[in-house]
């Protein structure tokens, strides 16, 4: 019998969890979403989504994983069994693990984009480049299959190696490094954002609700959104809260985590369109906001490489904290479902998820042809994984730890709050939540 780590101390499992949550999805993804989306009034639509949505799920989520002490699918085969409740469930313990293999694999490309930029900035390669060039050297990136793939292969490796050294000499190690790294550098450049002419009309842009820009596409966006910034709905927060002490309240603490999450979220925006509107380029780029419109604003201002480099630290400490937690669930399962060693699940599932990684890579360059329900294969990965699994996932989580969990044994200690708050939550994630997803997946699966 593998014995079941634990976190050394709460402060370690917060850093870590917040370690998940902020990741691509705030430095990288929730800027260029915002921009692609109207600003203000999608930001409006995220923050009602992770209130009523996010954090429901989020203390859910937890809660089982704490209640287990087990990695996703044995959570769901101890817990159903104890409480005499369908063996069903456990479908969502392995939906959790199949979306992490997916979400990791390509998780770690655009990763692979950050570490590749860090290098560029630290050579101080793109001094001097015309905006085109800038804009060539992304293009350039992406078309060639064989620079992609050392860099994810690098990142990979790294993720790989800290998961292999286990729970407390690895990932809180890790943590707790990197966590303090990733804040300081993040004021740094709100600071800096904040001394550019931009900056107003970036606060204006983040902040002024239009909200003829509402529809039920930008709805789910935010939705899958949340999910996947709040790291919720595959295991990962689960098997983190699996490693808390048994008699540890947790309603608190995923206030907290939800709390900083979007608030990094919202200052990674006060960090970048700043810089972007001074430079006077638009705010609605898409997905390389970061790797053309960024850098080429960054080249213009005073002290750019610098703050490049900053930046790109950022973005990789960011990835590097969640992909390590998306590899955990999927490790920690086969640790305890098979007679390997941590070791050997963490390399075992690690180039499993590089080789899926590069059917995603390709996508940009050799297989830009392949499609799957008209997306190429790394998009596919995106919208399956962001809108559909996560969503899934989380609406069992909400139903099984409601309905299951908190009828059948009585919760209110290891939730830490009062009657009335319990009752909240329990309507959250009871009904709104699941209601709330099940009425947007539906849309989301006839629109688009
Ligand atoms: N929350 C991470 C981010 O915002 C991504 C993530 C998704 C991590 C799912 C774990 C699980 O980048």
């Amino acid at each position: 019998m593998k014995s079941q780590p634990q976190w050394s101390n709460r402060s370690v499992f917060l850093l870590a969890a917040v370690g998940s949550a902020v990741g691509l999805g705030n430095i990288w993804k929730f800027p260029y979403i915002v921009g692609e989306n109207g600003g203000g009034a999608f930001i409006l639509v995220y923050l009602f989504c992770i209130a009523l949505v996010g954090i429901p799920v989020l203390i859910a989520e937890i809660l089982i994983g704490k209640t287990a002490q087990a990695n996703p699918v044995s959570a769901f085969e101890n817990l159903a069994g104890k409480f005499k409740a369908s063996r069903f469930w456990v479908i969502f313990g392995f939906i959790g693990i199949i979306t992490g293999f997916l979400i990791l694999s390509f998780y770690s490309v655009v990763a692979g984009w950050a570490l590749e930029y860090l290098a560029v900035f630290l050579q101080n390669d793109l001094a001097g480049a015309a905006p085109e060039q800038v804009k060539n050297h992304f293009a350039d990136l992406l078309k060639s299959p064989s620079q992609l793939l050392f860099w994810h292969s690098i990142f990979m490796l790294l993720t790989i190696l800290i998961v292999a050294k286990g729970v407390n000499q690895g990932i809180e190690k890790v943590i707790s490094l990197a966590m303090p790294a990733l804040f300081l550098i993040l004021i740094i450049l709100v600071i800096y954002a904040s001394q550019q002419a931009g900056f107003s009309e970036a606060l204006a842009y983040l902040f002024t609700p239009d909200f003829s820009l509402i529809s039920t596409e930008t709805t789910l966006i935010a939705l899958g959104h949340a999910f996947f910034t709040l790291s919720l709905g595959m295991g990962a927060m689960m098997v983190y809260g699996s490693y808390l002490s048994k008699n540890t309240a947790v309603v608190r603490l995923s206030l907290s985590i939800a709390l900083i999450d979007t608030l990094v979220a919202l200052l990674a925006g006060l960090a970048i369109f700043p810089l972007i509107f001074t430079y006077g380029l638009e705010p609605s780029s898409g997905p390389s906001l970061l790797f053309i419109s960024l850098p080429n604003a960054l080249l213009a201002l005073p002290f750019g490489q610098f703050f490049g480099i900053a930046f790109f630290l950022l973005l990789l400490i960011a990835a590097l904290s969640s992909a390590i937690s998306i590899l955990e669930p999927v490790v920690r399962f086969v640790e305890q479902k098979t007679q390997l060693t941590r070791r050997i699940s963490a390399w075992l599932m690690g180039i499993i998820i590089w080789l899926i990684g590069i059917s995603a890579l390709l996508a940009f360059n050799e297989w830009a042809e392949v499609k799957l329900f008209g997306r190429n294969i790394f998009d596919s990965l995106d919208f399956l994984t962001t809108n559909i699994l996560l969503p899934l996932g989380g609406l069992g989580i909400s139903l099984f730890a409601t309905w299951v969990l908190a009828s059948k044994s009585n919760i209110l200690s290891s939730l830490g709050i009062g009657n009335l708050a319990y009752k909240i939550w329990y309507w959250l994630a009871a009904i709104v939540a699941p209601a709330v997803i099940l009425m947007i997946a539906w849309n989301g699966l006839f629109i688009s």
